[in-house]
């Protein structure tokens, strides 16, 4: 399909609450899904919601392998999310660095529940579920937050903690352990 230009924070279709899908196996979604796909892989991204490629609705994809751009990220399966809910399941969070294709060139330290359930449609519309923890937790919670018209930085504490990759890893082993959600 297409890969899309990827909209970046400032524009107003990312701060919008998505629609929620609501007809599946339709050419206009298996479109945006090819699309997304296509424009995830080309920006080596490891999530992608709708709203960044323009579409204002609830679809979000994620999904990376084994790669040495994240050394310390575990594998989470090639999903296609469509209508999720989340469920946080217990207290326990953590912190990681984050990054955006909406917000290139950036990081910042993020908080996130590290235990979830997540719920939602496959791209042929059947209903699944699933629980997640870590990386993958923190994947879903990032694309999911697109949908509801919030960027990371909104989530971040401490501004010291938010900058130009270039400029806070300039040490390179600090730089192994950040990742670039979407
Ligand atoms: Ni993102």
């Amino acid at each position: 399909m297409t890969v899309k230009s990827v909209l970046r924070m400032g524009h107003p279709l990312l701060l919008q609450k998505a629609a929620p899908v609501t007809g599946f196996n339709t050419p206009q979604i298996d479109a945006l899904i090819a699309d997304m796909f296509d424009t995830m892989a080309a920006q080596s991204g490891a999530g992608l919601a709708a709203p960044q490629i323009g579409v204002s609705l609830r679809v979000v994809i994620f999904g990376v392998d084994r790669n040495p751009r994240y050394p310390d990220a575990e594998p989470v399966p090639a999903t296609v999310l469509i209508n999720p809910e989340i469920e946080i399941l217990g207290d326990e969070q953590d912190e990681m660095w984050e990054g955006c294709l909406s917000v290139p060139g950036m990081r910042g330290l993020v908080e996130r529940h590290t235990h979830l359930r997540y719920t939602g449609y496959d791209a042929q519309g059947a209903r699944f579920e699933r629980v997640a923890h870590g990386f993958h937790a923190r994947v879903v919670q990032h694309e999911c937050d697109h949908l509801d018209g919030i960027l990371y930085p909104r989530r971040i504490r401490d501004f010291r903690l938010f900058g130009f990759t270039e400029e806070l890893f300039r040490d390179a082993a600090i730089e192994s352990a950040a990742v670039d959600p979407s």
